[in-house]
């Protein structure tokens, strides 16, 4: 439990216990019941123009999930930004209903992503634990298109949320920044010396606040001097091609039309 708040009630609790498990998830499934009933909860998430502008692949088989998302887990949803239902049922009725481009694309990564959080936090009520990754963007974008036979125009798969009972209890939350995260009626560029703060904060051992906590027998002076200068760069020499297969996908999906201008 994170902290002891008088009157918390139960939402607060869940949300304020919500923990990602990296993988380490034991061989308990995930009942159909309880997948049913967080299915059924993740899409009451808002959504733009009430038209659930997103789809959710269920993944029941361990091994693809392994393989196609890089964790153990017993159950995973892949939420994508979607429109091939509501273009469908467009043409269906004879009508036409215009994809416009980025701003569908921003529309529905929100509406996909809220989705996912309820989604996250429903399990967490249930009592079964997640782990949200992007691994479905590293290495070859194309196979996750081709596994889940998703449509090449008007989707993209943005997050996975894979479902499961954690093999062992971890230690501690991770914590979280609030100076510079929370803004109070306009923005506050933060000073020289509340950014020393905030590498400060980061060196807190009581605070959890980054990936890893064996920072200094690394060798390093600051928790951020190993972010930037070892986490950060991960993968810069293939930035390049990474880069180059994100604007491939979205603009071979019409996310990047202009429409003539
Ligand atoms: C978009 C996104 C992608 C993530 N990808 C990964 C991942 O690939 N592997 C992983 O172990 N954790 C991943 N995480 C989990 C974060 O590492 C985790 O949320 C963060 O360290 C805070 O820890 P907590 O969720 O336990 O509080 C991801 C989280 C988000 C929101």
């Amino acid at each position: 439990m994170v902290c002891g708040v008088i009157g918390m009630n139960e939402t607060l609790k869940t949300i304020y216990n919500l923990r990602s498990v990296h993988g380490d998830f034991s061989s308990k499934e995930v009942t159909p019941d309880d997948l049913n009933a967080i299915l059924n909860a993740c899409i009451r998430a808002a959504n733009a123009s009430a038209r659930q502008s997103y789809s959710i692949i269920v993944v029941e088989d361990r091994s693809v999930i392994k393989e196609f998302l890089g964790y153990d887990g017993d159950k995973a949803l892949i939420f994508c930004v979607d429109y091939n239902r509501i273009v469908n049922t467009a043409r269906h009725l004879n009508h036409s209903y215009q994809v416009e481009g980025m701003i569908a694309f921003i529309t529905g990564s929100v509406d996909a992503t809220l989705a996912a959080q309820t989604a996250a936090i429903a399990a967490k009520s249930l009592g079964i634990d997640s782990l949200f990754t992007n691994s479905i963007h590293r290495g070859d974008m194309r196979r996750i298109y081709k596994q889940f036979e998703l449509p090449q125009k008007h989707c993209f798969p943005l997050i996975a949320l894979i479902l499961g009972y954690s093999a062992t209890e971890p230690k501690h939350l991770k914590g979280r920044l609030k100076k510079g995260v929370i803004h109070y009626n306009r923005y506050h560029s933060l000073t020289d010396e509340e950014l020393e703060n905030i590498v400060q904060e980061y060196d807190d051992p009581q605070k959890h606040l980054g990936s890893i906590d064996n920072w200094k027998e690394r060798g390093f002076t600051h928790y951020l001097e190993w972010f930037y200068s070892v986490w950060s760069k991960r993968g810069a020499n293939v930035l390049p091609e990474r880069l180059d297969q994100f604007y491939e996908i979205l603009k071979r999906a019409d996310f990047l039309e202009t429409l003539g201008k």
